[in-house]
Order: structure tokens, then C-alpha cells, then sequence
């Protein structure tokens, strides 16, 4: 019932995917992702920061899941950033989850050093086939042009902050025009919309919770989206998404929750980049 969406490079990604941010430990890891595979997801995202890869690895092993219906994403850490360090650091990576290829490999941030040399590590690690897609995380538009002055492909993913108190508008219509995925990270805010009045007046009238509307307004926003739990009655509850449908009414009074608040840390302003073209 996940759709696939299909990638500017050909590759296909389920639109909703299981997030490991702050998920650490082992038992916990792998019963979230047991939990999550029977549930129906296939993707699993994953980053350096999150300092679980060796975990996603075992918990994999463990659970003997075929590793063709899995989409595994990692993410290049800012520290890695440069171009030997994001080759050296992302092969370390591969033998932590212990994987011969991930399905998606993002630059975490954008950041001023190494800017384009970490982008052409990207490009060289699909062309070795240790990735079969890449992109980037939490680039603004300015982040995105400056790259097209000299990346030699572009981003297929734009994984970035997005929830209903945030909904980027300009930055998702901006990547829809150029080709670019949008995946929202804290789809759900990391829990803290969920008692919003407004929200809860849909829930009540589809008898589903909060999550459920909020992760139905991304499906029909058309990005891509990766919710975390790691409770099973939620984790099977963020997926049981695909037996409604929200009305253009319902999706403008989402989309006008929208007042520009973060859960996580703003990208780096324009201004504190030197950035002369
Ligand atoms: P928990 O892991 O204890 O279930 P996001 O994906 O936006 O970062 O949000 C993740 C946060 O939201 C986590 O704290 C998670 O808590 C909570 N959460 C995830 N799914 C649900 C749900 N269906 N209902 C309530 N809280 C949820």
C-alpha cells in the first residue's frame, strides 16, 4: 500500500520510510525495525550523527531481511564532510551496516567547507555502486543553485523539516520543479502538534488519531515521509494511512497550521556563506 515514487535517476523509493534518529540502542533498534518491516514499511534512514549504524547493521543481519525489498538511506556527517573523508567515512559506514550498497546517500547539512568536494564524493560513490541514489539534507533553494553551478548531477532527494508548523511550501515547489523528491524529516514535528485542535476535529471525523492526519497530509502533499516510533501500536498505526482521504478543505486548514516553527536546528543562513556567483 506505500507508493513507490519514482527518482530523476530512474530508481523507485517508497514514499513512506521508518526513521532511526535517536533510536541507539540494540534491543530497541532491532524490535523497531522487526516492527516496522511486518508493518509493511522498506525503507530505513539512517545517518553517521545517529551513531546507530553498527546497530541498523546487526539488527538486519539478525532479522534476515531480504535485502532487495529494503531502501536503506544514510547521510555524510558534517565532521566527514570534504572529499576523501566522505569516500573513507561512507565505506566505514557500508561495513558498519554491513551492506554492499546503500539505496540513498545525503549530504546531512550544507556547509561551507568542502561544499562542492563532499558533493563529488557523493557522485563518485554511485559511480563505484556504493549508493544507487543521492541527494542532500536540509538544503535551502540558494544551497541547491549554488550547487548546479558545478555538480555534474543534481540532488534526486531533498530530505528536509517538515511537519504542519512547517510546511515549506516554496522550498517543496521549488524541488517539485526541478526534479527533486522532497522527504520530510519529524514529519510528525517529533510529536508536538499532536494535540493541535485542528487536528484533532479531522481525527475525530475520519476515527483516526492525530499522527494519521498529519502523515495523510503529507502522502497528498506528494512528498515523501519518515516517521519514528518506536512502539509497536504506533509504528503499525503510522502506516495505517491508506484507507482515507483527506478533502481540499481539511488539507488548507493543515496546511494554514503552518507558522514557520522549527523542531530542529535552522541550515545555515545565506549571509554565512561567502557565496560569489
Ligand atoms: P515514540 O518513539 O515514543 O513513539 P517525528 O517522526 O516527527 O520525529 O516524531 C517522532 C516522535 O513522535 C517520537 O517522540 C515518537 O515517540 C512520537 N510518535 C510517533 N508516532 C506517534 C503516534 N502515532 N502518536 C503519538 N506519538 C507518536
Amino acid at each position: 500500500k506505500v507508493k513507490q515514487l519514482l527518482l530523476a535517476d530512474g530508481q523507485s523509493m517508497p514514499q513512506e520510510g521508518f526513521g532511526l534518529y535517536k533510536i541507539t540502542d540494540q534491543s530497541t533498534i532491532t524490535s523497531a525495525i522487526k516492527y516496522a518491516y511486518d508493518a509493511g514499511y522498506r525503507l530505513f534512514d539512517t545517518a553517521q550523527l545517529y551513531k546507530n549504524e553498527a546497530e541498523v547493521g546487526i539488527a538486519l543481519k539478525e532479522l534476515n531481511l531480504p535485502r532487495e525489498e529494503l531502501f536503506i538511506t544514510t547521510k555524510v556527517s558534517e565532521p566527514n564532510q570534504g572529499f576523501k573523508q566522505t569516500i573513507t567515512s561512507i565505506k566505514d559506514s557500508l561495513q558498519k551496516l554491513k551492506l554492499d550498497y546503500v539505496n540513498l546517500l545525503l549530504i546531512h547539512w550544507p556547509i561551507e567547507r568542502a561544499f562542492f568536494d563532499t558533493w563529488a564524493a557523493l557522485e563518485e560513490l554511485k559511480k563505484e555502486g556504493l549508493t544507487r541514489s543521492i541527494g542532500v539534507s536540509n538544503y535551502q533553494m540558494i544551497h541547491l543553485q549554488y550547487l548546479a553551478t558545478q555538480a555534474r548531477e543534481m540532488p534526486v532527494i531533498n530530505q528536509i523539516e517538515r511537519h504542519p508548523r512547517l510546511n515549506q511550501q516554496p522550498l517543496v515547489q521549488y524541488d517539485k520543479e526541478h526534479n527533486i523528491v522532497t522527504q520530510a524529516w519529524s514529519p510528525l514535528g517529533r510529536g508536538t502538534i499532536l494535540d493541535n485542535p485542528t487536528l484533532n476535529k479531522i481525527a475525530a471525523k475520519h476515527n483516526k488519531s492525530a499522527a494519521q492526519i498529519v502523515l495523510r497530509w503529507h502522502l497528498q502533499s506528494g512528498v515523501a515521509f519518515i516517521p519514528k516510533s518506536v512502539h509497536e501500536a504506533r509504528i503499525k498505526q503510522n502506516i495505517n494511512i491508506y484507507d482515507f482521504v483527506l478533502s481540499d478543505d481539511e488539507m488548507t486548514a493543515i496546511n494554514n497550521l503552518n507558522n514557520f516553527t522549527r523542531v530542529g536546528k535552522e541550515p545555515a543562513l545565506v549571509y554565512e556563506y561567502n557565496l560569489k556567483y
